[in-house]
């Protein structure tokens, strides 16, 4: 769950991205945000992701006061949420592999667990040729995928994709909805920043459309 009491958030205070939002997004949710570009719909989901506090009001996520909270437990919190970045944010010096394996290793898994998943995500995503391989070598589709591999290997609560349709074929983006289905169909709450209506259209969900530092929801969402 995500849950916002009052939340202002800016980086500067005569153009707010949320002023004064009180919203509820229930665990299990799977929701489209949308809103002209430019309007802070990276930066929400980076305060989704906890990189950047709300200004002002109170956040919680997962049951969590972030507030209230330490560095730690922000640290573990961050590791029940999973992130595909607009741009990627690959690491350029670590391979494939260890891009993917990463949020696996953080969480202190044990080795053959890591080799098992990572390996098995790399050959579902089409990738097993370029695991050894440096993300500058990859082409930008390519890219994406790892950056999906990376964002959901840990099975995370909350998946936060933000454009994660661009570089990708017409097939692999058909994939990837299923992929975001099934691990919503497992409870995990999922919040897609698009501009592609088509792809709304294609897979109707609650719209949070972020405008004028307000969200409107336009549809309600399943409990
Ligand atoms: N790190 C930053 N520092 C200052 N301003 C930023 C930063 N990142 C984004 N912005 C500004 O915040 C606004 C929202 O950006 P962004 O969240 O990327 O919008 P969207 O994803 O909807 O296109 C834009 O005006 C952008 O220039
Ligand atoms: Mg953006």
């Amino acid at each position: 769950m995500i849950q916002l009491d009052k939340v202002s958030l800016y980086y500067r205070q005569d153009c707010p991205i949320l002023s004064n939002v009180t919203l509820h997004i229930p665990q299990g949710s799977f929701c489209w945000l949308t809103g002209p570009s430019g309007i802070g719909k990276s930066t929400l989901l980076q305060m989704f992701h906890l990189e950047i506090m709300p200004n002002a009001g109170q956040l919680q996520i997962l049951e969590t006061n972030i507030h209230k909270n330490r560095r730690l437990t922000i640290c573990h919190l961050k590791q029940r949420i999973g992130i595909i970045y607009q741009d990627f944010k690959l690491i350029p010096n670590l391979s494939i592999y260890n891009n993917i394996a990463l949020p696996l290793r953080l969480q202190n898994t044990d080795e053959s667990i890591v080799s098992r998943w990572t390996n098995r995500i790399l050959q579902w995503m089409n990738l097993q040729n370029k695991a050894e391989l440096y993300p500058r070598t990859l082409s930008g589709g390519e890219q994406q995928r790892v950056a999906i591999a990376r964002a959901v290997i840990h099975r995370p609560d909350i998946l936060l994709a933000d454009e994660p349709t661009n570089a990708l074929d017409e097939e692999q983006v058909l994939r990837l909805m299923d992929l975001f289905f099934d691990l919503n169909d497992l409870g995990c709450t999922i919040i897609i920043a698009t501009h592609n209506d088509n792809l709304i259209h294609q897979f109707p969900a609650p719209r949070l459309k972020l405008n004028n530092g307000q969200i409107r929801i336009d549809d309600a969402f399943k409990t």
